[in-house]
């Protein structure tokens, strides 16, 4: 029951009529019986310094953030920690005795997910990431952040976006090495214990899709991670599961992001079995 001591927690987003974190966050609440309430707020970019100024006026214990504000919020916070810095984006503000922390979770969602998820206790020594938008930004922070990682690929459809991103992580460029997607990209994969895709190729409603336009550098001891979630076998997934290597959906690394999240605001660690299968049962609603 919502009552007058019930505390407001959300996500700031524009659009974020499609979100699955209200699920996620509410359906772990519920399970935990914690009296909170987890909704969305549509905010336009032009609004969010006013939304930021609510959200103190309001004591709104805590929001996620989600495009278009996750890199424009951080001028408005009274604090940033290091690593959201490090990755040049907000996703979490924590509101905690009068004053506003954030933080990014994103990094962490992705370790947990790949030792968890993926059953790697240890990175391989030779990665390949695709992608280079902010989703990219945060997990190439996490993998930089593990020793045992001695090697990235860094592949982009626009290879100049690559490598930015790579100076801006590793000034010179000792472990990454940016290049273009291309058809050409297969061939360099064939050496790499763990492929993760963080574009939005094979997302709804794209299914057909698949970033590697050659799948025989798949091979049996290969983890492969698709950060796309929608649908949840993507096709590069499928080809992953053909090939007898251990395909790993971005359900995971969704939930465990959100769970960190939600440790952070309430001190609870949260089961993140019920926010899966929120987030899933909400994928099925939104599909039918
Ligand atoms: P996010 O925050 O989810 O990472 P983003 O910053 O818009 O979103 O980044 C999207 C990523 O998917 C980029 O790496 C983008 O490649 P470009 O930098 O070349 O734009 C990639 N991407 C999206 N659609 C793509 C497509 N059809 N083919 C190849 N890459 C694509």
């Amino acid at each position: 029951m919502i009552s007058g001591k019930t505390r407001v927690l959300g996500v700031i987003g524009h659009p974020v009529e499609h979100t699955s974190s209200p699920a996620m966050h509410n359906a772990a609440l519920a399970a935990l019986g914690l009296d909170y309430v987890y909704t969305a707020f549509a905010v336009r970019p032009e609004n969010l310094g006013q939304a930021i100024a609510g959200m103190r006026a309001l004591q709104i214990c805590g929001l996620n953030v989600t495009v278009p504000h996750k890199v424009g919020v951080m001028a408005l916070l009274d604090e940033v920690s290091p690593e959201a810095r490090a990755i040049g984006a907000v996703n979490t503000i924590d509101h905690r005795e009068g004053r506003l922390i954030g933080h990014n979770t994103d990094a962490y969602g992705i370790m947990q997910s790949l030792r968890l998820d993926g059953g790697l206790e240890t990175l391989p020594s030779r990665v390949a990431l695709l992608g280079a938008g902010g989703a990219a930004r945060a997990i190439l922070y996490a993998l930089l952040q593990r020793p045992e990682v001695e090697h990235i690929a860094l592949f982009n459809r626009t290879p100049e976006k690559a490598a930015a991103l790579a100076v801006t992580l590793d000034p010179e460029c000792k472990r990454v090495q940016p290049g273009v997607l291309d058809a050409s990209s297969s061939d360099l994969l064939r050496d790499t214990g763990l492929l993760i895709n963080a574009t939005a190729i094979g997302m709804y409603p794209h299914p057909d899709a698949s970033p590697l336009l050659d799948p025989a550098c798949l091979h049996p001891g290969m983890v492969v991670l698709d950060i796309v979630y929608n649908p949840l076998e993507t096709l590069l997934l499928r080809q992953a599961r053909q090939a007898g290597a251990r395909p790993v959906d971005g359900l995971g690394m969704l939930a465990r992001q959100g769970a960190r999240a939600f440790a952070i605001w309430t001190g609870v660690e949260p089961p993140v079995e019920v926010m899966r299968a929120a987030a899933l049962e909400r994928l099925a609603k939104a599909a039918s």
